[in-house]
C-alpha cells in the first residue's frame, strides 16, 4: 500500500452549499432508495453564509470508519450514511501521491478506514437544509479523496441516497432535481439549469425564526402524506410536471413576475398538502402549541405582508418560500427591493437587543442601503403602508436575518490549514 506502512494519514477537505427549493420535493415513491413523487427546482445558497464543511482522512492505522459533527462524535451506521460510503467505496480508483510515498490500489479502499469530520457555519437545528449541505459535502469530500471520476450527475445520485435534496446541493445556481422514472434510481439525479451568475440580480432574506429547536424528521410526514392526500397525488401528477416547465422557463428569461407566482404558489400547495395529511402536519408539532401558534402567525404574516405588498404594486416584488419548519425565505428581484422588504420586516419584528449587525447576517451591506444605520432608525420605520391597519409589533420571534446570494456548488478547500482534522492524530483538531 506505501512505504512507510500505517504511518501515514491522507486528507482532503470540501465545503457544500445549502439550497432552497422553489418546487418543492415532498413524498418518496422510494423510501430505501429516496426517490421522489415528482421533480423539484432549488437555488444554491452563497456557501460563504451557509454551508457545511468535511474533511475526510484516510489512514492504515483507523481501526474503524468514524465521524464527527460540529466537534461531537456521532454514529456512522445510519442506512444513509453507509449507502453513500458503499456507493463512493464501490467507484473508488487508484490514487498515488509520490511525495508522501502513498499509493492506494482501487482495491484497498475496502479495506481502508476513514474519519470524517464536518462542521456547518450556521446552527444545525435552524431548519435551514443542514442536511442536504452536509449529505452533498460528505459524498462530494469522500469522492475526492477516494479519486472517483464519476459525473456529477452520478455524484447527485448518490448524495440522493444520503438525504434527498442533498442531490441539489451537488451544483450552484438553479437546480433540478428530476425524479426519474427507473427501479433502480439510476435516473433520479440532479441537473444544473443555470449557474449562480445566470440572474445574479436575486437577493434573498431568511427569518430564522428559533435556531434552538431540534429539526423535525420530513421523512415521517411524507410518509403519511403519500399514504393519505388525494392532494398530494394531483399535486405529483397534474400540476408540478406543467409548473417546473414554467419554473424552467422563468429562470432561463429572468422573468421574476412568473418565478415569483410559481415559488409562492408552490409553497402554499406544498403545505395544503400538509393540511390534507391525515392526521395534519403543523410543523414543528414536537414542540409547545404556544410555539406552534406563534409561528404559523408568524408566517401568516409574512406571506400577508409579501401578497399585499406584490398586489399594491401590480407585479410581485419579493417571492417567499416555507420548508418544513417556521423559517420564512424571501426571494427579492434585487437589491432595492430587498432594503424595501427589509424595512418592512424590521417594522414589524425588530431585535430584542440593540445590537442591529448581530440581528443581520450574511450581506450586512443591506442594512445601508435600507438605510439602518442604528436601532433608533429602525424604531423610526414607518408601519408598511400596504398592511392597512397597523398592527402589533413581534419583538423576540425572529431569531436573526440572513441576508444571501445564490451561490457555487460544492468546492476543494485546498488551504491545508483549514481541515478539521490533525495530519498526526487523525483525529478533529482541538478534540
Ligand atoms: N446533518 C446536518 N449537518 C450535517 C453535516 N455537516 N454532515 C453530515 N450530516 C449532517
Amino acid at each position: 500500500m506505501a512505504a512507510a506502512e500505517g504511518q501515514w494519514v491522507l486528507m482532503a477537505t470540501g465545503r457544500s452549499p445549502t439550497n432552497i427549493a422553489v418546487i418543492k420535493y415532498w413524498g418518496k415513491r422510494d423510501e430505501a432508495l429516496i426517490l421522489p413523487v415528482n421533480d423539484s427546482i432549488s437555488v444554491t445558497l452563497d456557501p460563504d453564509h451557509l454551508s457545511a464543511t468535511t474533511t475526510v482522512a484516510v489512514s492504515p492505522s483507523f481501526p474503524s470508519d468514524r465521524m464527527w459533527l460540529n466537534g461531537k462524535e456521532i454514529s456512522l451506521s445510519g442506512g444513509r450514511f453507509q449507502s453513500c460510503l458503499r456507493e463512493i467505496r464501490k467507484r473508488a480508483r487508484d490514487f498515488e501521491d509520490e511525495k508522501k510515498g502513498i499509493n492506494i490500489k482501487r482495491e484497498d479502499w475496502e479495506k481502508l478506514h476513514v474519519h470524517i469530520a464536518s462542521y456547518n457555519n450556521f446552527p444545525t437545528a435552524a431548519g435551514l437544509a443542514s442536511s442536504a449541505a452536509g449529505l452533498a459535502c460528505f459524498v462530494f469530500t469522500l469522492g475526492k479523496i477516494m479519486n472517483v471520476k464519476e459525473d456529477y450527475g452520478e455524484l447527485s445520485s448518490i448524495a440522493r441516497q444520503g438525504s434527498g435534496s442533498a442531490c441539489r446541493s451537488i451544483y450552484g445556481g438553479f437546480v433540478k432535481w428530476c425524479m426519474g422514472k427507473k427501479d433502480d434510481g439510476s435516473d433520479s439525479i440532479a441537473v444544473q439549469l443555470a449557474d449562480e451568475t445566470h440572474w445574479n440580480d436575486l437577493v434573498i432574506i431568511i427569518a430564522v425564526v428559533s435556531s434552538k429547536q431540534k429539526e423535525t424528521s420530513s421523512t415521517s410526514g411524507m410518509r403519511d402524506s403519500v399514504e393519505t392526500s388525494p392532494l398530494l397525488q394531483y399535486r405529483a401528477q397534474t400540476v408540478v410536471p406543467s409548473r417546473v416547465l414554467k419554473m424552467e422557463e422563468a429562470i432561463k428569461n429572468h422573468d421574476f413576475e412568473s418565478f415569483a407566482k410559481l415559488t409562492c404558489a408552490d409553497s402554499n400547495q406544498f403545505h395544503a398538502v400538509c393540511l390534507d395529511t391525515s392526521p395534519p402536519i403543523f410543523y414543528m408539532n414536537d414542540t409547545s402549541h404556544r410555539y406552534v401558534l406563534a409561528v404559523h402567525w408568524l408566517g401568516i404574516l409574512i406571506i400577508s405582508l409579501v401578497e399585499k405588498w406584490n398586489h399594491s404594486e401590480g407585479t410581485p416584488q419579493v417571492a417567499y418560500t416555507f420548508d418544513a419548519g417556521p423559517n420564512a425565505v424571501l426571494i427579492a428581484q434585487n437589491r432595492k427591493t430587498a432594503a424595501l422588504l427589509l424595512r418592512k420586516l424590521l417594522y414589524y419584528f425588530p431585535p430584542e437587543d440593540k445590537d442591529l449587525s448581530s440581528y443581520l447576517v450574511g450581506d450586512k451591506s443591506i442594512l445601508g442601503d435600507a438605510g439602518l444605520h442604528s436601532i433608533k432608525d429602525v424604531e423610526a420605520l414607518p408601519a408598511p403602508p400596504e398592511m392597512k391597519i397597523p398592527d402589533q409589533k413581534f419583538m423576540g420571534d425572529v431569531s436573526y436575518f440572513i441576508c444571501i446570494r445564490l451561490g457555487a456548488g460544492p468546492k476543494v478547500v485546498a488551504d491545508e490549514s483549514q481541515a478539521l482534522i490533525d495530519a498526526v492524530t487523525g483525529l478533529p483538531k482541538g478534540l
